[in-house]
């Protein structure tokens, strides 16, 4: 295992303050610990530390190590026999053995062969996004994206041959995770003021879990698309085949990595590419030479090297996932720190893909730092890094390589002038926290971006528009 050392005769890099400056605003939080401390911390109140990891080294020592350092994803479990207690235990809440036999019995849905499959649902959904957008008027795209990816997901997982049904149980979904969130605050801090909802969120668990029931009945008797439910319904290995309890849980976390992920990242990268239109430009220039005008197939997608740079750099500078938490099993030693069993331990992509001495310039948003740029597994990590990556992170990856296509094909974005551009990580997500309101034109080429105002400018250096609002003040 890799250990970093730390000059004993140098004091803790510890921060003592209040543990819900974390929560409250992570980045915030986070950032300040970075300046002061480095690449490994810890905030601490009274005899309570949460430890944080930041950068490739630390990364590559929390998320290589699966026996120590376990995944903790609900704060609240349920007791041991309850829908929430079964509605929490999928891949992002397992760990050991248990983790590596049910991510193998899952991972037949998210192969290529199956995911070829799911370009039907893609382009009907982005199509229908679509035909509800008219030329010279204004949308909020992060709710369009947000309820695209609603219905998406809903389909890919559940199925297309009842989509009102899919979606109704996505919706259910959505709401759960909402509750969990709200009442969870971070998997290491309870608090008496937030524990008197749990009744609520106990009682919709079970609502939830009755609808995703009876629909793997359904799908047990045979009628059913070729969706992930399905697939995974069929898998086997020498010890079987998935239970209806686990795939329950399966089936809502699934739903809960997907769906906001994706859509918050599709949203972050059409907001970027509107301001930056140089870059728009050069897409611009590929699409027309590459794709023929509609929904680009799956060779064509893989063949788009400027778009590509450009996910990469959007989720670089905005990951959608903008931490993750670990809890160890054992006591083992972090840089400086010995750590007791029990130990809460944060690592961010956030802080890692924003180090100066891994991007220079880290607040530009500039693709073509890809064209020779090859990080490290641990330095540039929007999907994770280790034994529990992504699973869906190529289906993502394909959403994204057809769909923003698709879109930008046909109109022009322009965000509205002076309109607020704000995001927050929320339950580990760096989410909207506004709508993000775009002008809608046909697609012409001619592109040009507008100042915006909001706290994206502490997030991410908007130069172009920026430029001329200043001079025009
Ligand atoms: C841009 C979109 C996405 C981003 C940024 C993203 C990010 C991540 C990250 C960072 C992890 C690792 C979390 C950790 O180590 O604690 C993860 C795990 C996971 N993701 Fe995604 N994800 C995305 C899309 C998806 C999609 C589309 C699906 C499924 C359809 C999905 C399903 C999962 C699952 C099941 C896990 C748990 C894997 C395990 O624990 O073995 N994700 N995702």
């Amino acid at each position: 295992m890799l250990t970093v050392h730390h000059d004993d005769a140098l004091p803790l890099p510890i921060t003592h303050g209040n543990l819900f400056d974390f929560p409250n605003d992570p980045l915030a939080c986070m950032r300040k610990l970075q300046q002061q401390h480095g690449s490994v911390a810890a905030l601490q109140q009274d005899g309570t530390k949460i430890y944080f990891a930041f950068g490739p080294e630390y990364n590559h020592q929390v998320l290589s190590d699966s026996q120590t350092y376990h995944s903790r994803f609900f704060a609240i479990r349920g007791s041991r026999n309850s829908s929430q207690r079964r509605l929490t235990s999928g891949l992002l809440s397992m760990n050991g053995d248990e983790h590596k036999q049910q991510r193998r019995m899952v991972m037949d849905a998210f192969l290529k062969k199956a995911i070829q499959g799911y370009l039907p649902a893609i382009k009907l959904h982005v199509e229908q996004m679509l035909a509800d957008w008219q030329p010279g008027k204004e949308r909020d795209i992060a709710r369009d994206m947000t309820e695209f990816m609603l219905r998406l997901t809903s389909s890919i997982l559940f199925g297309m041959n009842n989509p009102d049904l899919a979606y109704r149980i996505g919706r259910m979904i959505d709401h759960w995770v909402h509750l969990n969130h709200e009442l969870g605050m971070g998997a290491y801090i309870s608090s008496p003021e937030i524990s008197g909802r749990y009744d609520e969120l106990l009682d919709f668990a079970n609502e939830l879990e009755v609808e995703i029931a009876s629909l793997i009945r359904q799908r047990r008797t045979g009628t059913g698309g070729p969706d992930m439910l399905s697939m995974i319904l069929q898998a086997h290995d020498d010890q079987g085949s998935i239970s209806d309890d686990q795939l329950v849980g399966q089936a809502a976390l699934i739903f809960a990595a997907a769906h906001l992920t994706t859509a918050h990242s599709l949203t972050w990268t059409l907001f970027l590419i509107a301001q930056h239109p140089s870059v728009m430009q050069g897409l611009h220039a590929e699409l027309r030479s590459q794709l023929s005008g509609g929904f680009p197939t799956w060779d064509a997608a893989e063949k788009l090297p400027v778009m590509e740079r450009i996910i990469k750099e959007s989720m670089r500078v905005l990951p959608a996932s903008a931490y993750s938490q670990r809890m160890t099993m054992q006591p083992t030693q972090l840089g400086p720190f010995p750590l007791p069993c029990q130990s809460g331990v944060i690592f961010s992509q956030f802080i890692t893909h924003h180090l100066p001495e891994l991007y220079p310039d880290p607040e530009a948003f500039r693709p073509e730092r890809w064209l020779d740029l090859n990080p490290s597994p641990y330095a540039y990590l929007p999907f994770g890094a280790g034994s529990r990556m992504c699973i869906g992170a190529p289906l993502a990856m394909l959403i994204m390589k057809t769909v923003l296509p698709t879109i930008l094909q046909r109109f022009k974005l322009t965000s509205v002038p002076y309109s607020e551009v704000s995001g927050k990580v929320i339950s580990t997500m760096l989410s909207p926290t506004c709508p993000i309101q775009m002008h809608i034109d046909p697609q012409d080429g001619e592109f040009e971006s507008q100042p915006v105002v909001g706290n994206i400018h502490t997030l991410v250096t908007l130069q172009e528009a920026q430029r001329r609002l200043h001079r025009a003040a």
